[in-house]
């Protein structure tokens, strides 16, 4: 039970949040603010005005917006590491100047700014907490195993090895058990923009000390996240179908496919006769409208037992029992959200951290099915796998367990629990 001094103190305390303005970035910072909020900090958010998250959702805490200039910019995915850098060019001014008045003020308005927690990808906030001598903290929102992908990756870089021959891409990675180099987030060529080299930094930065603490969605007063509208209507949907008989299908919020790959997962729902709810967010396809480019007769097909949104209330999809299987990319929240949920996974990761997950879920957790690409029929059979066979069941049941796992670990005692706490106290350690 903490003190009312300790709880003054602590609310003397600000820190200051710099989450990166996409929704698997803004989604865990945002989380976590409530999480040190709850723990008496308060809570500022400095933010782009591009993808800002709506102040009224959180009246406790504050909002900075930084000006990033990306008014008509390309925002797409393609164009991200340009996005990357006109945000870290743009913003470093500005924030640096709210970051200077806050500390001259610091007297008068009684509360001193404990640390700057930014995601790696705003280097700009380093360099300003550098140069005003205030405590930073890098918050990476994936998980820990792909820091070490990283740093092979930046190894294979410095010895010229980019790109490795195709061969060798199955081949493990006799220091990183267990991933294979064609888990590694390898880029196409030796051609690395500045904005991913200086990765190289934070990862060593990070991995000299760094908490390990979540999963924040399951830690955090339940607050609102999502960046696009959710089409509630799918819950509904679900409380009529039987307990575990829906697949939920969603790529996340960037990952982007072609029309032939939309066209071979549509064919895979509709043949493997199950139940599924898929999410077709309107940027999915690339350059166009995703369902329109479906033939007629296999959206009328795919209807007679499923239902498409474009944005669903993922954590309460997870969360419901008649959901028995989850067809994901495997970005790291999603990941978390669905073994949180005892759900199984069928993987199909895209980019990034998303390799390094899906060979963790499907070859050490054991709740994930890799999909094997180019096979033929490869969908349906995954999901009539996961679906109605013993080999899904099973995967179930260690889901289960995961599910189990993961709150022990968040009770009083845990390591979660603990790190949370290790991460409070380290807060309230930075005295002036
Ligand atoms: C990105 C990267 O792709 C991912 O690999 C990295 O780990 C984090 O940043 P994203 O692709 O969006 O994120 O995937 P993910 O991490 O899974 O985050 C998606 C979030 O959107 C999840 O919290 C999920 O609950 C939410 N979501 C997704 C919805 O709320 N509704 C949907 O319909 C789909």
């Amino acid at each position: 039970m903490e003190t009312s001094g300790v709880e003054r103190r602590r609310r003397r305390r600000r820190v200051v949040l710099v989450p990166y303005p996409f929704q698997g970035h803004i989604t865990p910072m945002l989380q976590l603010g409530s999480i040190l909020h709850s723990k008496g900090f308060s809570i500022l958010i400095a933010h782009t005005k591009f993808s800002s998250p709506n102040p009224s959702n959180y009246p406790h805490f504050t909002f900075l917006p930084l000006s990033d200039n990306l008014d008509g910019f390309d925002t797409s995915f393609h164009n991200l590491l340009n996005v990357m850098s006109v945000i870290n060019s743009n913003c470093e001014a500005p924030f640096e100047e709210h970051m200077m008045q806050m500390v001259a003020e610091e007297e008068v308005c009684g509360q001193q700014v404990a640390c700057i927690i930014y995601d790696p990808i705003m280097k700009f906030a380093d360099a300003v907490a550098n140069r005003l001598k205030l405590p930073s903290i890098v918050l990476r929102t994936t998980s820990a195993a792909y820091m070490h992908s990283h740093i092979v990756m930046f190894q294979l870089l410095a010895e010229n090895l980019i790109p490795l021959p195709e061969s060798q891409l199955h081949a493990a990675i006799p220091e990183v058990h267990p991933l294979r180099f064609k888990d590694l987030p390898l880029p196409a060529s030796m051609e690395i923009p500045q904005v991913v080299l200086d990765f190289q930094h934070t990862t060593s930065a990070t991995l000299d000390d760094f908490f390990s603490i979540g999963p924040f969605h399951k830690m955090a007063p339940a607050i609102p996240t999502s960046l696009l509208e959710e089409e509630n209507i799918c819950l509904s949907w679900l409380d009529k179908q039987a307990p575990n008989s829906v697949i939920y299908v969603s790529l996340g919020s960037l990952a982007i496919i072609d029309e032939k790959a939309l066209t071979e997962l549509a064919w895979g729902l509709a043949k493997s006769e199950q139940p599924f709810l898929w999410v077709v967010r309107p940027s999915l396809v690339n350059g166009s409208d995703a369902m329109e480019s479906l033939p007629e007769d296999l959206i009328k097909t795919t209807q007679e037992r499923g239902l498409v949104v474009k944005w669903a209330p993922q954590k309460k999809v997870l969360a419901h029992p008649a959901v028995g299987g989850f067809f994901t990319h495997c970005g790291w929240n999603s990941t978390l959200e669905s073994i949180c949920e005892g759900v199984p996974l069928i993987c199909m990761p895209c980019f990034a951290d998303q390799m390094v997950n899906a060979r963790y879920l499907t070859y050490v957790w054991r709740v994930g099915i890799e999909l094997e690409n180019g096979r033929e029929r490869t969908i349906e059979k995954a999901i009539r796998t996961m679906m109605v066979s013993e080999e899904g069941e099973v995967m179930r049941q260690r889901a289960f367990h995961m599910k189990r796992e993961i709150e022990r670990s968040m009770n009083e005692g845990g390591s979660s629990y603990e790190s949370l706490n290790c991460l409070a106290v380290y807060l309230l350690s930075y005295e002036s």
